[in-house]
């Protein structure tokens, strides 16, 4: 298939064009890629199974990990459920439009394709100006996972998107990188305490000043383990995996870094690629092997936004093994120290 590839540039008359033409696709039952706030979405017509079908098709994704309907303005949370509790309409309107996904009872108009079989539905307003007028413009909802290969970091600029989907997909709408760089937040509204599903910009913090109590599911900071059923299934996947080993070194700063600088020099002399993740403050300390700055330890949103296309340049440099600070986990420390997990498959350096 041949994709096509435009650019969204501020020049309204060409933008709106771009959008009338992904529109378009969506509603012939294609496949866009396109941006929103947290990374790139894949796109198809929530409503039709032969776009979802394409979509875990073109991901490579297991068909029971459901996808995420994105809705244009937030009172078309009533066209996706017939059950809504009073909290989700206290988070749809504190955080909608915004990178917060809500999963409520999904209504018989909602495919059991697009919520692999579960009878909730999880929804999400995008903020992003793109993202709305596309869902707009479309007629329809759009169910989008994020652009990338199953299994690969999500895509945070439009390259990450065409080097995992192109031929893959009808269009990827490139607009750039991506300001927050982690997926939504998600928040299961279906029972008395709301449960965090996934930590995300939206913090715990947050949430619990305006719901009262907010659970963290128990999966989120130690991982699956075998034989429990995890509320999103997306938990149980390798995710965000780069193609290296990936170990987070955890302790006192000032040991951490030592203790990194003497496993990469190990590791350089038993004939290895190393790489380091560190942050900018640190980047100096380190000699040898390829050392990334995630940006700084006193900026969280800037390595928050760095953390996958840096997972994605380790791959592109062929590192064996990978070697990251461990982050604090107040507020969206938390969503970066779960993403920083999963890549690492909870494998950790106690120093
Ligand atoms: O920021 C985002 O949320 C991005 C952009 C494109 O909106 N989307 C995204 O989608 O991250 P995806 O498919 O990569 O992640 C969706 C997660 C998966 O872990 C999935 O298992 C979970 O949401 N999920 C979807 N529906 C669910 C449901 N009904 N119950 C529990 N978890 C659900
Ligand atoms: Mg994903």
């Amino acid at each position: 298939m041949k994709t096509i590839i435009e650019k969204i540039t501020g020049d309204e008359e060409k933008d709106s064009s771009v959008i009338s033409q992904a529109a378009e696709i969506i509603r012939k039952g294609g496949l866009v890629a396109f941006p929103t706030e947290t990374v790139y979405g894949l796109g198809g017509d929530a409503f039709m199974e032969e776009a979802a079908a394409k979509i875990y098709a073109a991901k490579g994704r297991p068909s029971d990990n459901p996808l995420i309907v994105h809705i244009s303005k937030p009172s078309d949370l009533n066209r996706l459920s017939d059950s809504i509790p009073a909290n989700a309409w206290k988070l749809a309107e504190r955080f909608w439009p915004g990178p917060l996904t809500i999963i409520v009872r999904k209504n018989d108009r909602v495919p059991m394709s697009v919520t692999g079989g579960l009878s909730t539905v999880a929804v999400r307003c995008p903020s992003h100006g793109t993202a709305a007028r596309l869902i707009e413009e479309s007629g329809t909802f759009i169910a989008a996972p994020s652009a990338n290969l199953s299994g690969r970091p999500s895509p945070t600029t439009a390259e990450h998107v065409i080097e995992d989907l192109s031929g893959r997909v009808d269009m990827i709408i490139d607009e750039g990188a991506i300001e927050i760089g982690l997926e939504s937040t998600i928040v299961d509204v279906t029972e008395d305490t709301p449960v965090i599903l996934r930590p995300g910009f939206i913090t715990k913090e947050m949430l619990d000043e305006v719901l009262g109590e907010v659970k963290l599911d128990k999966a989120l900071m130690t991982g699956v383990k075998d034989g429990v059923k995890p509320k999103a299934p997306g938990m149980k996947y390798r995710h965000y995996a780069p193609k290296a080993e990936l170990y987070i070194v955890e302790g006192n700063k000032s040991d951490v870094v030592g203790a990194m600088q003497k496993l990469l020099e190990e590791g350089i002399r038993a004939g290895r690629k190393i790489g380091i993740m560190t942050t900018s403050e640190d980047c100096t300390e380190f000699k040898g092997g390829y050392v990334i700055s995630l940006g700084s330890g006193n900026n969280y949103n800037e390595i928050a936004a760095n953390l996958f296309a840096s997972l994605r340049k380790f791959d592109d440099l062929g590192v064996d093994v990978i070697y990251s600070e461990a982050f604090s986990e107040e507020g969206i420390g938390q969503a970066v120290m779960n993403r920083l997990l999963k890549a690492a498959g909870h494998k950790i350096i106690q120093v």
